[in-house]
């Protein structure tokens, strides 16, 4: 158990708590489906850090009556830090989707928006492959470092300018298996 309580100690402040992610996630999947009413939908999961949404947005939806039907799940895997705290703004595609969305109903699931570089880069890459429709489902705003303009149709919460973690959001591939969302301490990425 020394692994968790020493990840604690590195975490300034919850800023949200589990019952709280799931309530938007929740609010989220009612949102998709209302627009997606017994649909097929293509859902597009952004490794590593969308990993815990996709399976809570993927089984939230299944509860929604006459919900989008049926569900595809693939991932991409995108890389924006290089490790680092700070977005490098040079985004690789470490991993392709699997499935063909062409004239399919797709939509994004990726963690966090921040300077937006990332999503807009992956809605580039997709929409080069001309699904039917394509949107956005974003769990995190982080809207004060915008640095394009991108457009998000579903978006859950938003949080203070501060590096957050958990929830499958990382610093150095760490912190991804906690329940909650927290502010990482500035000292952890300034050692
Ligand atoms: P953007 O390209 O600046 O919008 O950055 C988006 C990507 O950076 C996300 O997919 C995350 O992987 C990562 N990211 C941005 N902010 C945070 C954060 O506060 N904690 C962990 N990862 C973050
Ligand atoms: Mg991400």
């Amino acid at each position: 158990m020394t692994g968790g309580a020493h990840c604690q100690d590195d975490l300034l402040e919850i800023v949200y708590t589990e019952p709280e992610i799931a309530q938007a996630i929740e609010c989220m999947a009612e949102a998709i489906g209302r627009d997606y009413r017994r649909q097929p939908l293509v859902l597009l999961g952004v490794l590593k850090g969308a990993q815990c949404l996709t399976a809570d947005l993927t089984r939230a939806l299944i509860r929604i009556p006459d919900g989008p039907s049926p569900i595809t799940v693939d991932f991409a895997g995108l890389s924006s830090y290089g490790g680092s705290h700070r977005s490098s703004g040079k985004i690789r595609l470490e991993k392709d989707i699997e499935v063909n969305i062409g004239g399919q109903n797709v939509v994004i699931v990726e963690d966090i928006i921040e300077g937006g570089l990332t999503l807009r880069h992956f809605q580039t890459l997709c929409s080069r492959r001309h699904p039917r429709s394509l949107r956005s489902c974003v769990l995190l705003d982080k809207p004060y470092n915008r640095r394009v303009d991108v457009t998000v149709h579903y978006v859950g919460l938003t949080v203070p300018d501060a590096f957050i973690v958990g929830y499958g959001l990382d610093y150095q591939e760490k912190y991804r298996n906690l329940p909650y969302l927290a502010k990482l301490r500035s000292q952890v990425f300034s050692e």
